[in-house]
């Protein structure tokens, strides 16, 4: 591990039937073991709590702890990640564990935080547990929310199909032989599912807290849909990602660096602070429908693409492929075979000694944005419930495409939701914001209003909180300059063209048809019924401008509008003008102002690049005046040239 750069390690993930064999029986001498051993070797220890599986004495005895599936099935012992989160007895024997672990390792000065359980409802998918104490739990949340039940019925909506509901021990959960239909339902389902086990990882937070100092962190997974990771960080200390691309599963590397890169930002903007990766695999994972390996190379440049979007360490699952079960054929720093004579291990080693040699003061920098994207969780769960303009809609998917060709610009963008403080940013891009929650609504009009460039799409402000439609006029008519008509989606045999600043993009799939009011229209729709009409405007309102983007067109699309918009805004690449395609820039500035910058050529060629102005790769010592050469998957680490 020394010789391999490892320095931090986390142990005991799913050790529960080891810890504790038997009910009440704690066996921690072996764990104390290996923390010893690693700590006297300068390897600090990110101790699990071993809540992610069950041991069987805990499901056989009591079966309140296995989980009701939506089929209303009570799930027997196996698997992991599947507890139910209101179950007593799982609270009261997790906890008490986990105060158990605190009390005898909080101190341990080789402790360095802890890990809580284990990818929360992660693996299958289904995160909810249909049992009667989560029924019961529900109608408790439910009741905290509304307050009345006639509150709850007009969110609902719950005249329409004689959905009245009379008394809240009534209420189910949506499943497929029951209610499936009742939208504020599912919405609140999502909700309640989302915080019931957080609820749950914070009573483990607590019990941890009890002897330990040490930070708490979970390993969260990107874009997650069922778990709102936005409200989960205010929990946590700091976040951790496990990250897992398919690299090489498609022609070109840009697609899915393009999606990890979101990924990281989202990461780093939940608490808007560097993160931690706990997991990624040095080779290959053993679940991908191809398990291609990582090529030489892609190792260090997507472990270096982790560090330049802000996280402060490279770990990996799984230092050594186990000899059986579920995952022996998972990728590892060490193999079956061959020792550390492997070029998987070579990889992993010679990344170690590049990161121990990185300025030191990189650990103390900061990805600072100007630009901030919303992505809001729970605007995604309604957005995709809505049964309105196509089904099925991968609110996600469609995201990605503004977040791609905002990423294209090589400057940082922070990834925030309804909730967040707009606060700061030059411009805030927020497409498919379909539900506006809480006082969202009115802080984009303050911060439009107080000079900020606030930029949103078609199928936005649809609904509200109970994903109640706005009624009368879009909630943003005034700041947008725009009158909202219809929704119309391009018949598939038919094509239709946005006319922008000269040029005709294609048109993918949503139309919104507007009428200008105070807003200058920028594009057109060159056909149909609605031809002529407004694609893209731009309304002066107060200090700042707000724009919508009434077409879902491709990338180039997007770029051709951020462009202009950046333009306006001298919003400016720190190194170039023009990032060649598969190049990925990031900034990190230090506390007294000291800026790295990440260049990252992810095309398989290597390139040369104008640069303009001077920098120093601060690794090799090169100098860099008007053009900047990168080999094949070659991160460099740039400062200008002054400092
Ligand atoms: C993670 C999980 C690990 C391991 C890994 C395999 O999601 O936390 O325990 O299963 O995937 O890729």
């Amino acid at each position: 591990m020394k010789e391999a750069g490892i320095n931090c390690a986390t142990l005991a993930v799913f050790a529960w039937a080891r810890l504790e064999p038997e009910e009440g029986v704690y066996e921690f001498d072996w764990l104390e073991d290996i923390i010893n051993t690693l700590y006297e070797n300068g390897i600090h220890t990110i101790l699990a709590t071993p809540t992610g599986a069950m041991p069987r004495w805990l499901t056989d005895k009591y079966e309140e702890v296995r989980k009701v599936d939506r089929n209303g099935v009570r799930r027997i012992h196996g698997n992991r990640h599947n507890f139910c989160p209101s179950s007593p007895v799982m609270r009261e024997k997790a906890y008490m564990l986990d105060e158990k672990l605190s009390e005898r390792f909080g101190k341990h000065p080789g402790v360095a935080a802890w890990h809580i359980s284990n990818e929360y409802a992660g693996d299958n998918h289904e995160s909810d547990c249909h049992c009667p104490l989560c029924q019961k739990a529900f109608q408790e949340w439910l009741k905290e929310r509304y307050g009345t039940i006639d509150a709850l019925n007009h969110a609902w909506w719950t005249d329409f199909w004689s959905n009245h509901i009379n008394d809240w021990e009534e209420i189910h959960s949506p499943v497929p032989y029951g209610e499936e239909n009742l939208k504020g339902l599912i919405l609140d389902w999502k909700r309640f599912t989302s915080d019931r086990l957080l609820n749950f990882c914070e009573g483990e937070i607590a019990a941890v807290r009890k002897y330990s100092d040490q930070p708490m962190v979970c390993n969260l997974m990107g874009f997650f849909r069922p778990m709102n990771y936005f409200k989960w960080a205010k929990s946590l200390d700091i976040v951790s990602l496990d990250n897992y691309p398919f690299w090489h599963s498609e022609r070109d590397e840009n697609v899915l660096a393009g999606e990890a890169a979101a990924i990281f930002d989202l990461m780093r903007s939940l608490k808007h602070q560097p993160f931690l990766i706990m997991e990624s695999v040095p080779s290959s994972v053993n679940w991908a429908p191809r398990c291609i390996l990582k090529r030489p190379g892609m190792l260090e440049l997507s472990s270096m693409q982790m560090i330049a979007h802000g996280s402060e360490s490279v770990q990996y699952f799984q230092w050594r492929k186990g000899r059986g079960s579920a995952e022996k054929y998972h990728g590892a720093v060490i193999d079956h075979k061959n020792g550390g004579n492997t070029r998987t291990y070579r990889e992993v080693a010679a990344l170690g000694e590049r990161l121990s040699k990185l300025p030191s003061d990189l650990l103390s920098s900061f990805n600072q944005a100007r630009i901030a994207i919303v992505y809001d969780w729970e605007n995604c769960w309604a957005v995709e419930n809505a049964e309105a303009v196509l089904n099925p809609f991968s609110c996600y998917k469609r995201w990605l495409v503004y977040y791609r060709a905002l990423r294209s610009f090589g400057v940082n963008i922070d990834i925030i939701d309804m909730e967040s403080s707009l606060e700061g940013y030059d411009a805030v891009i927020a497409p498919l914001n379909y539900m506006y929650r809480g006082d969202y609504m009115e802080r984009v009009k303050q911060y439009t209003e107080k000079g900020g460039t606030y930029v949103t799409t078609y199928w936005s402000g649809e609904v509200d909180d109970s994903d109640l439609c706005f009624t009368g006029s879009h909630p943003l008519r005034e700041m947008l300059g725009v009158r909202h008509e219809e929704t119309d989606v391009r018949p598939l045999w038919q094509e239709n063209h946005v006319l922008y600043q000269g040029k005709a993009y294609e048109i993918r799939d949503i139309c919104a048809v507007v009428h200008e009011e105070s807003a200058e229209v920028l594009g057109t729709y060159e056909q149909d019924y609605y031809q002529g009409m407004p694609a893209v405007t731009m309304n002066r309102y107060g200090e700042g401008n707000a724009y919508l983007i009434a077409a879902e067109c491709g990338e180039d699309f997007m770029k051709a509008v951020f462009s202009d918009i950046f333009n306006r805004l001298s919003i400016h690449n720190p190194l170039t003008n023009e990032v060649p395609y598969g190049v990925e820039v990031t900034e990190r500035t230090t506390e007294d102002g000291r800026s790295y910058v990440f260049a990252m050529n992810f095309n398989r060629e290597p390139l040369k690049m104008e640069i303009s102005q001077p920098y120093r790769d601060v690794e090799t010592g090169e100098e860099f005046s008007d053009h900047l050469t990168l080999a094949r998957w070659q991160c460099r680490v740039l400062q200008k040239k002054e400092f």
